[in-house]
């Protein structure tokens, strides 16, 4: 019988981030870890005050939800790693719902990768590391699991974040928007805040005025529910000083190049399934 509500194989960035959702949900003694380096994985359980063990079978063993958060190309060895114990579990009666969050990696292959005779319930999801704190956009592809363990899901991940249930057939699309859209926002924010810099404030009060400033307008468009274009236009008086910052960004082309950057990554993703 699993002792763990849910068990965690690889504590990277993505992983970890989500380790610490759990733990703030559901307690970290119902969360185990276990990492390729050890030493990563006992870090993160000593921060948090979640256990650790040192094998990806043991962690299988001990959780009922088994989140898989290793690389995409590393999965399909973890996957066969884990299979018999998977079965062994899975024949005396025990539920095991497998997690995938690895882009591009399709429902499909990841039973094709088991070659389990049965197949266990599983999800693939999609988050983001603001899932670390509460801030998260978990985007979950639930057609190979029943809607009560998907209920359960989000009940333990309740602590990062939102979620949204979506068809597996946008999931690469859909990942790029939510999985990548963190690291372009940094590098937004990073030139915003250098744009500041070269102005004359302080590094350290331009990352927070301008990190502040992405984050009210992020939360104005979700809660407002106006369209970004209207809320721009309310920013920028006639004349005035925004609308010149607004035409110097598209001098630069950066609605195309965001265009392009999402439309980028979507395609890797679907190349990174194959
Ligand atoms: N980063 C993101 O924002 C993001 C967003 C959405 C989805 N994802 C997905 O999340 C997954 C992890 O990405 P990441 O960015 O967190 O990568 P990462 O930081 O490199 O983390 C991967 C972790 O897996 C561990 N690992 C490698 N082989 C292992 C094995 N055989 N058994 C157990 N652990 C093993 C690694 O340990 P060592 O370092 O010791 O080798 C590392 O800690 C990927 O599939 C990615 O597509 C990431």
């Amino acid at each position: 019988m699993f002792q763990y509500t849910i068990g965690f194989i690889g504590t990277g960035n993505m992983g970890a981030a989500l380790v610490r959702a759990a733990c703030k949900g559901i307690g970290p003694q119902q969360v185990v870890v276990t990492n390729h380096t050890p030493a990563k994985a006992q870090a993160l359980a000593k921060e948090m005050g979640c256990q650790v063990v040192l094998t990806n079978e043991e962690v299988v063993r001990q959780s009922k939800f088994i989140m898989l958060g290793v690389k995409p190309h590393i999965l399909p060895e973890v996957l066969r790693q884990i299979a018999p114990v998977v079965k062994e579990c899975t024949d005396q009666g025990e539920e095991k719902i497998l997690v995938s969050m690895a882009a591009g990696v399709t429902m499909e292959s990841i039973y094709q990768h088991l070659n389990l005779p049965d197949r266990v319930p599983a999800l693939r999801i999609m988050p983001n590391t603001p899932a670390a704190i509460g801030k998260g956009m978990t985007l979950i592809h639930p057609e190979c699991c029943k809607p009560e363990l998907v209920d359960e899901f989000e009940t333990i991940m309740a602590q990062s974040g939102r979620f949204d249930r979506i068809g597996e057939n946008l999931a690469d699309a859909a990942g790029a928007a939510s999985g990548c859209v963190p690291a372009f926002a940094y590098l937004f924010m990073e030139g915003l805040a250098d744009g500041a810099v070269m102005a004359g404030v302080p590094r350290q009060k331009a990352m927070t005025y301008v990190a502040q400033a992405v984050l009210g307008a992020a939360s104005l468009v979700l809660e407002s529910g106006q369209h970004p274009g209207a809320l721009k236009d309310a920013v920028c008086s006639p004349g005035g000083s925004t609308i010149v910052g607004v035409s110097k960004l598209e001098e630069g082309g950066l609605r195309s190049a965001c265009i392009q950057a999402v439309a980028g990554s979507a395609e890797k993703n679907k190349q990174l399934g194959k």
